[in-house]
């Protein structure tokens, strides 16, 4: 039997790692919906159209590395907006929800244009400087050489051309639970999630 939770959010309010964590409790299968986009991004940086990156991807096969760069993240919310590219992704990404034993999918329209018949549906949010001081870290930590003011900035453009474009745009399903984690700890927020997964699974 199928059983799908949709997660949805902002960029890193935490709905990768929730999303990790609770397919591992439930032993479901998870896709970041994000590395769709992110690899017609990396495709379109390396000179193809972007429609026919999403046409021609092998969704199944994603080449992982380079995928998480500043230059891919803005790539991807650039080709995001395009109806024709999120319609070559829409199949892959429903047949993947429907598959047996479970699965759960984080993005940003899974709730209100993948799987709006979700029996489970999160939108996992965190304040502007949380969710900026957790990537500034992470970034920190691999390395990269940014400023915390960077990286807020290229975050809040990339949530606006997210939450303005006309084509399923950032926002919360009506029937989604809200999670604000601004004030949790990863611990917290994995835990708020199994919850309110555990509520609707009966
Ligand atoms: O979650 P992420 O940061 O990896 O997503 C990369 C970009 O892809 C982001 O700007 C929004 C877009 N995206 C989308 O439009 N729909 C999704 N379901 C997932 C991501």
């Amino acid at each position: 039997m199928s059983f799908t939770v949709a997660i949805d959010g902002p960029a890193a309010a935490g709905k990768g790692t929730i999303s990790r964590a609770v397919a591992a409790h439930f032993g479901f299968a998870h896709l970041d919906t994000g590395l769709l986009y992110r690899a017609v991004g990396a495709r379109m940086l390396d000179g193809l159209d972007p429609v026919e990156a999403a046409q021609t991807l092998d969704p199944a096969s994603l080449e992982r590395d380079d995928l998480r760069s500043p230059a891919v993240s803005q790539a991807a919310s650039k080709v995001a907006p395009i109806p024709e590219v999120r319609a070559a992704l829409l199949d892959f990404q429903r047949a993947f929800a429907a598959r047996a034993g479970g699965a759960v999918l984080d993005g940003r329209d899974i709730g209100t244009v993948i799987c709006p018949d979700a029996p489970v549906k999160l939108f996992v949010t965190a304040s502007d400087t949380v969710r900026a001081e957790r990537r500034y870290r992470e970034l920190a930590e691999k390395g990269v050489e940014t400023t915390f003011d960077e990286v807020l900035a290229e975050m809040q453009e990339r949530d606006r051309r997210d939450s303005e474009r006309a084509a399923a745009p950032l926002k919360p399903a009506k029937d989604a639970v809200v999670l604000d984690t601004s004030q949790m700890s990863i611990d917290e927020a994995v835990a708020a999630a199994v919850a309110a997964i555990e509520e609707r699974r009966g």
